[in-house]
């Protein structure tokens, strides 16, 4: 197969321009003084558990009228937060009193309703770009949308990015909850500004649960034990501190590192374990960085679930990668391990959180199955179609900026993605750029079939595809159904897609949060078949 890009921009509606340029330094980024964590006490603070949301009662559901589902109404709010012990406490944006916010929890099948109140005040605490797409100065500061990640949700549910709305009002979603057990999440998903809100605090997870996956006998209750993960900066007094760009009137930074990790909102917690079995429920929910989780007793972990739910096998792995974005759902055996203290450390060296082994309080009956939930691999042959997608970047007029687009194309343009529903497709992730990029598309789950280096410089310049690599299967940990997926610089990551669930407008997008509101995201429709 053979495509070139002259084609594909064709394709796209545009003609080839050749202005995707390789890319060149990122911009030194101003920040303020910023706090460093190794001048704090680590593991002091135990790790707080995200509350589970509390249901406000029933209404009569969407689709059924003599139904009634659950109903949440859960506010945005701005709120104050500990974020270790020895710092002040830290503005952030909330949900419900707490962020990450609270955990909704629920079955397949069983569908609710969830009322977000946007209670934000009108301005914001960090620094918009009002030249980006969306964010300009007319809009409120504090106006949000929020996406379920993850979900099998209606269009008009799923959290268009323009479809945000200011304080004072509110949003009132349905979400039907038809798909396997699985680990999702809720963010922000403001145009222009969704980095800033995610950053604020606005995310949590969503659980949704399912006979096959309760009957496999996983550790439960308290032996279940979610943790979101994302960095952060501080000032010295511990408020939040975003960087800013150094060009005055332009604040947006290509991406966000912070020298400081959170766990359920704490830096540098510690958890009491039981020498017994756990089940972890990971999120990278970070704005660009990618999480190397291992234990500093170099015990494995057993992976057993990804982003959209149960590997088909355990997979044991010395380190959880995490790129934003995705999840994982891994067991740790610490019986035998009473008295120890364990580190889980990111990147090998910086340390994330303790684990401190007590003696479990009662034997533990738990399971770790041999077989988890069988992931038939769909078949090339399934695909009515193929998209040749470039993930590129072109430098900005002053060439020390890098703005990173889809297909060469920017948000506003027409709709060039628009699968036709209950059909699947196979979507070829070309990475042109020197960086990897976390690609999620909403509304679907879809299986990755390889990835393979090719020749970008003949791919921009000859129109030429050359592959100058063996293609390579994904990673038996990413061998279950995702909804995120990383695509490596100078490769193409190929994904099976079935578009199923509902037609209508929905949104594609790299996970890197400063991106994705620089333009890496694009509209696409499911279009109703005929
Ligand atoms: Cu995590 Cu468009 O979403
Ligand atoms: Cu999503
Ligand atoms: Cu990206």
């Amino acid at each position: 197969m053979s495509i070139t890009r002259r084609e594909c921009l064709r394709r796209a509606g545009l003609a080839a321009s050749g202005f995707m340029l390789p890319r060149q330094a990122h911009p030194q980024q101003i920040a303020r003084p910023v706090l460093d964590p190794d001048t704090l006490t680590p593991f002091v603070d135990p790790l707080p558990i995200p509350p589970v949301a509390r249901q406000a009662g029933t209404r009569r559901s969407p689709h059924d009228a003599t139904a009634q589902v659950p109903y949440y109404r859960l506010p945005l709010r701005q709120i104050e937060t500990q974020v270790h012990r020895d710092l002040k406490p830290t503005r952030v944006w909330g949900i419900a009193g707490s962020s990450p916010g609270p955990t909704l929890e629920t079955q397949k099948g069983a569908g609710m309703l969830v009322e977000w109140a946007n209670e934000l005040p009108g301005t914001h605490f960090l620094p918009i770009d009002h030249r980006l797409h969306g964010a300009e100065a007319d809009k409120p500061g504090g106006r949000s949308i929020i996406h379920l990640h993850g979900g099998k949700v209606p269009p008009e549910s799923d959290g268009y990015p323009e479809d945000w709305y200011a304080p004072g009002k509110s949003a009132t979603y349905h979400y039907p909850n038809n798909q396997d057990a699985a680990l999702l999440w809720y963010h922000d998903h403001t145009m222009g500004i969704n980095r800033l809100n995610i950053f604020a605090g606005l995310l949590g997870l969503y659980i949704v649960r399912d006979p096959i996956e309760d009957a496999l006998n996983l550790p439960r209750g308290k032996y279940e034990v979610p943790l979101v993960l994302y960095d952060r900066a501080f000032d010295p007094d511990g408020q939040l501190n975003y960087p800013v760009s150094p060009v005055p009137g332009e604040p947006w930074v290509p991406e966000f590192f912070g020298n400081a990790v959170l766990v359920n909102g704490k830096l540098l917690p510690y958890f009491e374990v039981e020498a017994r079995k756990y089940r972890f429920r990971l999120l990278n929910g970070a704005n660009g960085r990618f999480f190397h989780l291992s234990l500093s007793s170099g015990q494995e972990f057993q992976q057993i679930g990804t982003d959209q739910g149960l590997l088909p096998a355990p997979v044991p792995v010395p380190m959880l990668s995490i790129a934003p974005g995705e999840r994982a759902d891994a067991i740790v055996d610490f019986s035998g391990q009473a008295g120890a203290k364990i580190v889980v450390n990111n990147d090998s060296f910086r340390p994330v959180m303790q684990l401190r082994v007590v003696p479990p309080v009662a034997p533990d009956n738990s399971s770790l199955p041999k077989a988890l939930r069988p992931v038939p691999r769909m078949a090339e042959a399934e695909a009515v179609k193929t998209r040749m997608l470039a993930l590129g970047e072109i430098n900005d007029l002053r060439g020390d900026s890098v703005t990173m687009l889809l297909n060469n194309t920017p948000w506003h343009a027409p709709i060039t993605e628009n699968p036709v529903l209950n059909s699947v497709e196979i979507w070829n992730l070309v990475n042109l750029t020197d960086d990897a990029h976390p690609i999620h598309l909403h509304l679907v789950r879809f299986q990755i079939l390889d990835r393979r280096r090719f020749d970008t410089f003949a791919y921009q310049n000859r129109d030429t595809l050359r592959y100058t690599g063996a293609a390579t299967s994904p990673e038996p940990h990413e061998a279950g159904w995702k909804d995120t997926v990383r695509a490596d610089p100078g490769m193409i990551t190929r994904i099976i897609v079935p578009f199923e669930g509902y037609a209508g407008r929905y949104v594609w997008h790299c996970h890197i949060l400063e991106h994705e509101d620089n333009e890496m995201m694009r509209p696409y429709e499911v279009i109703a078949a005929r």
